[in-house]
């Protein structure tokens, strides 16, 4: 039997902190060698762009593969979102797919639980920090709540070139999250937050890197393609780089590729995987004048491991429906 759980199901039992936990042991698994993590396979029909993202991690025994399709014309022709995405859960015992769900909402949690765990090891401890947020879409609303899941945060200040993107974002979260929200007018505004998301669409680099204050932590989660960058060259160098994974960051990562091709940074300048820095193999912040930038690509163990979450609280809450397929 296999069940079925919907973007309404997948949001009512997805909790921020409990996929932060459930996130965390799953890059502790990436680094220790017990996770399988194939590349992203990618097919490209006439009109759009499909990907499929694999994932095994044995002490979770989380066995999933995510469907994801990019179909620029789908809103215009068939009245349907450009980004679609299912996630299959398996039994890793039997191989039986036991559950199918939908990988919208549960993405956009996953990808806030890196940056939140990324936050937890890496910024400054105070309490009463200000986040700082550019971009005001889906992704940026769950970097906020997973940052105010990892600090104190007193204060946010969003930034996006939309208005009312940005409106819509501070109604909606300052009423979730009980917070002060602010909007920026500039990208400059916005650097005087202590922890700073970067989650547009944007292609080149969204502030310049010389103006952001010692001790800042940044969560890069936007731009993943080699010749797209929400970070300049300035911010890069000055950073103490982490990411999500040192392969899909060469390979994928413009934010880092660029400034090495240009022969500004060398490639050492990547300074770890967050698995390393969550396993201690290598220290994190080292004082409260560093910066730590933490470079997100999105990886299909933060599926399977959240997955795995959803469908176990999914079973103990009696919702979904279960057919035979
Ligand atoms: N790292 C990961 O795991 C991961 C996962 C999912 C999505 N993403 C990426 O996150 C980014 C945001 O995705 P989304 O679903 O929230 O998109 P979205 O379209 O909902 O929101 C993007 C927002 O960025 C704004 N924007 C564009 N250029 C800007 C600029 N220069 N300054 C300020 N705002 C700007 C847009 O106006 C828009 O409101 C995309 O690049 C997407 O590919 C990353």
């Amino acid at each position: 039997m296999t069940l079925i759980l919907n973007k309404a199901d997948v949001a009512s039992v997805l909790d921020m902190k409990e996929c932060m936990n459930a996130v965390e042991l799953a890059f502790a698994e990436l680094s220790a060698g017990t996770a399988v993590l194939p590349l992203r396979t990618a097919i490209t029909p006439p009109d759009g762009l499909s990907l499929y993202m694999p994932a095994y991690l044995k002490k979770m025994e989380a066995l999933a593969c995510k469907v994801v399709t990019v179909y620029k014309n789908n809103p215009s022709k068939y009245n349907l979102p450009t980004t679609i995405g299912k996630v299959l859960l398996q039994d890793p015992l039997t191989g039986d797919v036991v559950c199918i769900m939908n990988g919208g909402y549960l993405t956009a949690v996953r990808t806030g639980a890196a940056s939140g765990v990324a936050t937890k090891l890496l910024a400054r401890e105070e309490e009463g920090q200000v986040a700082g947020i550019f971009g005001a879409g889906v992704q940026a609303k769950m970097q906020l709540w997973a940052v105010c899941e990892a600090r104190k945060i007193s204060k946010a200040i969003v930034f996006d070139l939309s208005q009312q993107a940005a409106d819509t974002f501070i109604a909606e979260m300052s009423a979730k999250l009980n917070l002060e929200i602010i909007k920026a007018g500039s990208p400059e505004e916005l650097l005087v937050a202590d922890i700073i998301c970067t989650a547009t669409s944007s292609a080149t680099p969204l502030f310049d890197g010389n103006k952001v204050k010692e001790g800042t932590h940044i969560n890069g989660i936007g731009s993943h393609t080699p010749n797209a960058r929400e970070l300049d060259t300035a911010i890069v160098k000055r950073s103490k780089f982490i990411g999500d994974s040192k392969e899909a960051c060469f390979k994928e990562a413009g934010d880092i590729i660029i400034p090495v091709n240009a022969g500004e940074i060398p490639e050492s300048h990547f300074y770890a995987e967050l698995g390393e820095i969550i396993s201690g193999r290598k220290p994190g912040r080292v004082n409260d004048r560093e910066i730590t930038l933490f470079k997100s690509n999105g990886l299909a163990i933060q599926d399977a491991a959240t997955a795995k979450l959803v469908y176990e609280k999914a079973i103990a809450a009696g919702i979904g429906i279960t057919v035979e397929i």
